[in-house]
C-alpha cells in the first residue's frame, strides 16, 4: 500500500551524509503528499548552502522508487538554517555567527570573508558580514562601498547592502588614509557597537572578518557573542602555517570551536594545466589533520582576485565559473555544512 508510512519507512532509510543521521528522524521531510501513485514532499535542508544538496535528493527519490509502490516523487529542495540558540542582541537575531582569522596578516582573510559572505547570501541565507578590522579595514573597497546610508528614520542606524547582504565596517566612520588608534576599553566599545546599535535585523549567517593576530578584538568579539565557529586562513609557507597554529591554540583558549582551516594562495594554474606550488606544498592540510581539524579546502593564486578586491568586484560574484571563484565557494558551502554540524552535535549531546 502506498500510504504516508511507507514513504516514510522508506526515506527514513536515506542518510544526510554530514548529520549521519536520516532525513526523517531530522524534522526535514515536510508536506508528504499521496496522490495515486504519485508522491510529493519537501526536504527542509539546514542550509541553503548544503554541498550535498542533489546527493540527497537522489538518494530520497531513489529510495521511495525502490522501496514504495510510488511510481512518480517530487521533491521540493528548501532550507531553514538551524541554530543552537539564535543570539538575540537588542532586536538583532543572529544564527551563526562565524569569524575569520589568522596568525598571520595579508594572508587572505578579508578575502575569504567577503567571498563566502556573498556566496551564502548567493545560495539564498540572509547574511551580515562585518569588517572588524579595526587597524586596516578593507571591506569597502573590496566591495566598492565607501559610506552608510543616511539614518533618515531616526531608528536603528541602517548598515550598508550590496548582493543582497548587510555591511558593517569601521571602514565607513573614518576618513580614507587615516590611520586608527584605539585603546582596549575604546574598541571593545566600538565592537559592542557595530553589533548592537545597528540594523542587522535576522540573520542566518553573521560572518566576522577579524584583523591578523591573536589579539584585543578576538577577545571582544567572544565575549560580545557567543560563536559558531572559526574559519583559520593561512598561505602554504611554514611561517604562516606557523601562525595560523597559534591562532588555533588562541581560538581554543577562548573557547570558539574552530569549523576549519582554508589554505589560500595554495599554487597557480599554469597554461599548460598543471600546477605551480609557488609557497609549498600542502601545509594547511597538514595543520589541519596533526590538529584534528577540517580542512575547508585550497584557493589557487589568481591575479583576478587581487582585481577583483581593489576594485570592489568580488571573484565569487564577477568572475563565476573560475576555479578560484569555484574554490571559494566550495569552501562557502563546507563552511555552513561544518556549522550545521557543530549545531546537531550540540543538540544531540544536550
Ligand atoms: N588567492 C589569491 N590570489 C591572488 N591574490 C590574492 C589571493 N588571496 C588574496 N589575494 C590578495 O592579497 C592581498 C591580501 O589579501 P587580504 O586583504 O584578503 O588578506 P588579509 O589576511 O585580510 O590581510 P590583513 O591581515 O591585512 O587583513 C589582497 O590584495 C588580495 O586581493
Ligand atoms: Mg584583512
Amino acid at each position: 500500500m502506498l500510504n504516508n508510512e511507507a514513504v516514510l519507512n522508506a526515506l527514513s532509510h536515506v542518510m544526510d551524509p554530514e548529520l549521519h543521521q536520516d532525513l526523517v528522524s531530522l524534522g526535514m521531510i515536510k508536506d508528504l503528499k499521496i496522490d495515486g501513485d504519485q508522491v510529493s514532499f519537501t526536504i527542509e535542508l539546514t542550509t541553503p548552502s548544503c554541498p550535498l544538496k542533489s546527493r540527497i535528493e537522489n538518494d530520497a527519490r531513489q529510495a521511495v522508487l525502490t522501496m514504495t509502490e510510488a511510481k512518480e516523487v517530487q521533491i521540493n529542495m528548501s532550507a531553514r538554517v538551524r541554530a543552537q540558540k539564535p543570539v538575540a542582541v537588542g532586536e538583532n537575531h543572529f544564527k551563526h555567527v562565524i569569524a575569520v582569522g589568522s596568525g598571520k596578516g595579508g594572508v587572505g582573510k578579508s578575502t575569504v570573508s567577503v567571498n563566502l559572505a556573498l556566496a551564502l547570501a548567493q545560495d539564498g541565507a540572509r547574511v551580515g558580514l562585518l569588517d572588524a578590522d579595526i587597524y586596516g579595514p578593507n571591506i569597502p573597497r573590496m566591495l566598492g562601498i565607501d559610506r552608510l546610508p543616511d539614518n533618515e528614520t531616526g531608528g536603528k542606524l541602517p548598515l550598508a547592502e550590496i548582493y543582497g547582504m548587510k555591511v558593517m565596517s569601521i571602514g565607513f566612520l573614518v576618513q580614507n588614509g587615516q590611520p586608527l588608534i584605539w585603546r582596549g576599553p575604546m574598541l571593545h566599545s566600538a565592537i559592542q557597537q557595530f553589533i548592537t546599535d545597528f540594523d542587522w535585523g535576522d540573520l542566518d549567517y553573521f560572518v566576522v572578518d577579524l584583523p591578523p593576530g591573536t589579539g584585543d578584538v578576538q577577545l571582544s568579539l567572544s565575549q560580545t557573542l557567543p560563536l559558531t565557529g572559526a574559519v583559520i586562513v593561512s598561505t602554504p609557507q611554514q611561517v604562516a602555517i606557523d601562525d595560523a597554529a597559534r591562532a588555533l591554540a588562541m581560538f581554543e583558549k577562548l573557547e570558539i570551536p574552530v569549523l576549519g582551516i582554508v589554505e589560500n594562495m595554495s599554487y597557480l594554474n599554469m597554461p599548460d594545466g598543471s600546477k605551480l606550488s609557488v609557497f609549498g606544498t600542502g601545509g594547511g592540510e597538514r595543520l589541519a589533520f596533526r590538529t584534528g581539524t577540517p580542512f575547508l579546502g585550497s584557493i589557487p593564486l589568481d591575479p583576478e582576485i587581487g582585481q577583483g578586491g581593489d576594485t570592489g568586484s568580488p571573484v565569487v560574484i564577477a568572475a563565476q565559473g573560475r576555479p578560484s571563484a569555484e574554490a571559494l565557494l566550495a569552501i562557502a558551502r563546507k563552511v555552513a555544512a561544518e556549522a550545521s554540524i557543530r549545531t546537531h552535535q550540540h543538540q544531540s549531546q544536550g
